[in-house]
């Protein structure tokens, strides 16, 4: 938090299935699973184009959510179905050792493209709506503590969640 990468628009993807796009994938595919994301954008590591990939299983950072499965996301597009908007509790890895508590559309149709250019349209709710919102905000230069409405619900994830501390 507070690099310019993580403050401004990221640009679309123009050529897919290249070396450098699929190279980018997997070293943020390592990263997020390394430090145990359940998702990642690439202005979080310092890329400025509209790649998000994430993946929740077994996750020990978030361990009482659905399942979501791996998936690389490319230029994408959000339409939220419905109105209805729901608090959750969301960590970053670029606002490490924090979690908040933040208002997200249920439910989402999100398109956009895989590495290879595959089209990838799907409907969806809850915690994996929710990543979505959070990984393409940061396409946005949006940070979740922008998105809150009560500020006194950001704190440190060992404070909040102490069973949590070891892992985040
Ligand atoms: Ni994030």
């Amino acid at each position: 938090m507070g690099d310019p990468h993580l403050l401004q628009a990221a640009q679309p993807v123009d050529k897919f299935a290249t070396p450098a796009l699929r190279e980018l994938v997997q070293d943020m595919t390592d990263t997020m699973r390394y430090l145990n994301g359940a998702g990642l954008a690439a202005p979080q590591i310092g890329v400025d184009l509209q790649v998000v990939i994430f993946e929740v299983n077994q996750n020990p950072r978030y361990p009482d959510v659905e399942p979501v499965p791996f998936t690389v996301l490319i230029n994408p597009v959000l339409t939220a179905m419905d109105n209805f908007m729901e608090d959750g509790w969301e960590g970053c890895l670029s606002l490490p050792g924090l979690r908040g508590l933040v208002p997200r559309h249920v439910r989402l149709r999100y398109q956009g493209f895989d590495a290879e250019g595959g089209l990838i349209d799907r409907m969806v709710e809850g915690f994996h709506a929710r990543v979505v919102q959070h990984e393409t905000d940061h396409l946005r230069g949006v940070l979740y503590p922008m998105r809150m409405k009560d500020l006194s619900k950001l704190g440190f994830t060992q404070a909040l969640f102490p069973e949590l501390a070891r892992t985040d």
